[in-house]
């Protein structure tokens, strides 16, 4: 069976979604899980863009073993040094130099001939090459470009040594049948198209990037560019679980494999969502909150009788416990460290200790905890940044009529103890302004949401919140049966990290 090497770009493409900034920290742990999920390439970042996307690639390039490293470049000499120099200390380390080829990007944005695109496609993919065997080359805009002239800069390509050559459809504009003839296109008119792994790359403005993607494999691609929960610049990026399991579940029609171990794909989605605070769409396919859940009674009876009367894919194919037991307030450490393990947790014996800490408290206040109590608690102990301020005590007094008033209590970066009381249009007003007369950083709220774990009414509450300051965007992170402590404990981590980042 032919092999479907799976290129994720969630570090990079991904992170370029609206408001997606990931902390050096966090990028490495979310690229520990994609080789724990056995990606091929890993697009570690862009590092010319900042010192923080450069140091980010060189120290994934420095520990992940199992997958390929890749830095992406323009077509520019000091974007490729930058690029090699990130991911020189990798196993496998590859270069990406990109050029836009289409006549809109051509003239408009790059201001340029055909003749100099074509120029500068070889001598930069030369420099590349310079430094390393496994460059890859993308003829950026290529859906729109004149197919005469991408096979030219694509020849010209893997002459100068591009050994996958990518062709994105960038504005996602493109549909399956025509993106289908363009790969035949290149097949034939590109003679040294053999030299070459054929790449795509397909972003989500008409909701095609899955289908795009797929439409191309009997066609000739070998290699899908993709991210975790379809993040990426505007629309997204194509959804690697959704990539994956559509080859997997209709092996019918599609005669390849992928790498992937597939029972990773939903802790890594809750990874990437957690960190990145962009919250997964209840009915997005493979990983959405409701992609298993059957709400008809003809359904249910269905799946009762026989799980596949409903179900394409079996839940833990993905790696969903699908438990049918539920801890609670009797539950003991062995269970509860049981639970953790099946949902794919490999935490110390200390980190074990303050999550079992945390679920006592929480089945004090609520009679069954699920599955995904359990992860918001785990998420909410394990929250990547040091603290240098931590939330110890927060109460609030409001009501109509009343003059919302909070006071809070935090542990500075010394250790000292700090109060303060605020009072604001509503309690969490009232609690954010406390906090800021203690913290005292300038920022502005821009966005905060709020949402429960699971249904009822004795639920968690998950806060997401954003902040800006100096033009950079924080998310932070909160679950509480408390939403107002939820809302503080969010705003008490996106300032840790805005803190953590100055530092
Ligand atoms: O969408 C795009 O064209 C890209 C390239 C850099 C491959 O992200
Ligand atoms: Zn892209």
């Amino acid at each position: 069976m032919d092999k479907i090497i799976i290129f994720d770009t969630t570090l990079r493409d991904g992170e370029q979604s609206a408001g997606a900034a990931l902390n050096i920290e966090e990028k490495i742990e979310i690229a520990r899980q994609l080789e724990k999920l056995r990606v091929d390439v890993i697009e570690a970042g862009f590092p010319i863009a900042s010192p923080g996307d450069k140091e980010a690639v060189r120290r994934i390039a420095q520990e992940i073993r199992g997958s390929s490293i890749c830095g992406l470049a323009r077509a520019q000499p000091q974007d490729i040094d930058a690029a090699w120099e990130a991911v020189r200390e990798a196993h496998h380390p590859r270069i990406h130099v990109f050029l836009s080829s289409s006549e809109i990007h051509i003239s408009h944005q790059l201001r340029k001939t055909r003749e100099q695109v074509l120029e500068q496609t070889r001598t930069m993919v030369s420099r590349a090459k310079g430094y390393l065997e496994n460059v890859e080359f993308s003829a950026m805009d290529a859906t729109r470009t004149d197919p005469e002239f991408l096979y030219q800069v694509l020849t010209a390509a893997i002459e100068a040594g591009a050994t996958t050559v990518n062709i994105p459809d960038t504005v996602g504009y493109t549909i399956p049948w025509e993106f289908a003839k363009l790969i035949d296109g290149i097949v034939e008119n590109v003679p040294n198209i053999h030299r070459a792994i054929i790449s795509v790359h397909c972003h989500n403005d008409l909701g095609l990037a899955v289908a795009n993607s797929l439409a191309v494999l009997d066609h000739g691609v070998r290699q899908i560019e993709c991210t975790v929960n379809g993040i990426g610049e505007r629309a997204g990026n194509a959804s690697m679980e959704e990539i994956v399991m559509a080859i997997k579940t209709r092996q019918d029609l599609f005669k390849y494999a992928t790498n992937i171990d597939t029972t990773g794909i939903y802790k890594t989605s809750r990874m990437v969502s957690e960190l990145t605070g962009m919250s997964v769409q209840p009915n997005k396919a493979i990983v959405g909150a409701n992609a298993f859940r059957h709400e008809s009674g003809i359904h249910q009876d269905g799946v009762i009788k026989e799980r596949t009367t409903y179900e394409i894919m079996d839940p833990s194919s993905i790696g969903l416990a699908g438990s049918a037991l539920s801890l609670g307030k009797l539950s003991g450490r062995h269970a509860f460290r049981k639970r953790l393990e099946a949902l794919g947790y490999t935490l110390s014996d200390d980190d074990v200790n303050r999550a079992f800490a945390a679920f006592k408290d929480l089945a004090d206040k609520k009679k069954e905890i699920t599955d995904r109590d359990i992860e918001a608690l785990v998420a909410e102990e394990l929250r990547t940044v040091s603290e240098m301020y931590h939330l110890e005590q927060v109460q609030v007094s409001c009501g109509d009529p009343s003059i919302p008033t909070a006071s809070v209590r935090l542990t500075g970066p010394n250790g000292q103890l700090l109060s303060d009381a605020a009072q604001g249009t509503g309690p969490v007003d009232a609690v954010y302004k406390a906090i800021n007369r203690l913290v005292q950083v300038p920022n502005r709220l821009t966005e905060f949401s709020v949402k429960s774990v699971t249904a009822g009414i004795d639920a968690m509450g998950e806060v997401t919140i954003r902040i800006e300051s100096d033009g950079k965007g924080y998310v932070g992170r909160g679950a509480h049966t408390d939403i107002i402590v939820a809302s503080a404990r969010a705003y008490m981590n996106a300032l840790n990290r805005l803190l953590s980042a100055r530092k």
